[in-house]
């Protein structure tokens, strides 16, 4: 696709601008809507590492809160998929810096990746940032849709200790983790026809909500190693995680992962991905039994 620039201002790129698409959700997304032939820019911090699909553009920014990057790479771009950032200590102020250069740049529409259950009081640390990162979408005059997603089911095999346990103080909460695939086919969806979509909030869950021990069961059927689950008391969990050496949002982070599913914050089940992609969103099972990417 040829590119044509007048007063700054790249006319010929795509409308749509994609981030993480050198990431797991933000590729599968950039993926399927070139499947779809929607054309669209990539925003990416290494134009190197952008994946090459069929009618998207990459453009390089330095960080969502490198204000100039920023809006030059967003400049002529009607609709934003806002991957949330990788987690740091700044995260909420690279949240609202990319917002309001979006604002800036006249972007009219955000399709921002968010959580379920977020709340300024979310048990889960993380859900917080996701709640004040939806406002300030909200208050910046664009139009909107959230996607608010469970926690990724791709991850709980990985939750399990060289042991064979997984450790957390879940209690007897449960979880309906959703499946990558399934918050990018939605996502997809979404932002073919974004109008739509406006103002919508989508809850992106699996089909089921499982008790930790109910994962381990369904881990140890599937993977053939016996899994368990040890609900550990929120001291206990802090103690055990102390072997890895990271600030202390982090350990909040981590623990309160497993404080909010006690507590019942992502209990919730939808049928939002059913309803935007027609199809039954993977259960642990099935994504078992189809092999992890
Ligand atoms: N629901 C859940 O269970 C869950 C779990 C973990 C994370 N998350 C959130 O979901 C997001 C997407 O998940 P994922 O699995 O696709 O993560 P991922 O594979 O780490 O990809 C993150 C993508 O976002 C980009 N990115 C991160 N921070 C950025 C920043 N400050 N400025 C510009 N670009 C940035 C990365 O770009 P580079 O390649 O240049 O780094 C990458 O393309 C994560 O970033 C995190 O916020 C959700």
């Amino acid at each position: 696709m040829r590119c044509f620039y007048a007063d700054g201002v790249n006319t010929e790129l795509p409308s749509l601008a994609v981030t993480g698409s050198t990431g797991e959700l933000g590729s599968r997304v950039a993926r399927r809507l070139a499947a779809s032939d929607v054309a669209q820019r990539l925003l990416v911090r290494d134009a190197s590492r952008a994946p090459a699909l069929d009618g998207a553009v990459p453009v390089t920014f330095e960080n969502y809160d490198d204000h100039d990057s920023v809006v030059e790479a967003l400049r002529g771009v009607t609709t934003l998929f806002m991957v949330s950032a990788a987690e740091n200590a700044d995260r909420l102020g690279q949240h609202y810096a990319f917002v309001d250069a979006a604002a800036e740049a006249g972007v009219r529409h955000v399709v921002y990746t968010s959580f379920s259950g977020a709340a300024e009081d979310a048990t889960f640390t993380l859900g917080r940032h996701h709640y004040f990162t939806e406002e300030r979408i909200k208050q910046s005059g664009m139009d909107w849709t959230f996607l608010r997603d469970n926690l990724y089911l791709d991850f709980f095999p990985h939750l399990v200790g060289e042991d064979g346990v997984i450790r957390g103080p879940a209690g007897d909460g449960v979880v309906a983790a959703v499946t990558r695939d399934d918050i990018a086919a939605a996502a997809a969806e979404v932002l073919s026809k974004p109008g739509a979509h406006v103002g919508s909030t989508y809850v992106m869950t699996g089909p089921e909500a499982l008790t930790m021990a109910e994962v381990a069961d369904t881990l140890t059927r599937l993977q053939g190693r016996p899994v368990s689950f040890h609900n550990e008391t929120v001291e206990e969990a802090y103690e055990s995680r102390k072997k890895w050496d990271v600030p202390d949002w982090q350990y909040d982070a981590w623990v309160s992962t497993y404080t909010a599913i006690a507590a019942g914050e992502m209990a919730e089940v939808t049928d939002h991905v059913l309803r935007l992609t027609g199809r039954r969103p993977m259960s642990l099972a099935d994504l078992l039994q189809r092999g992890l990417d």
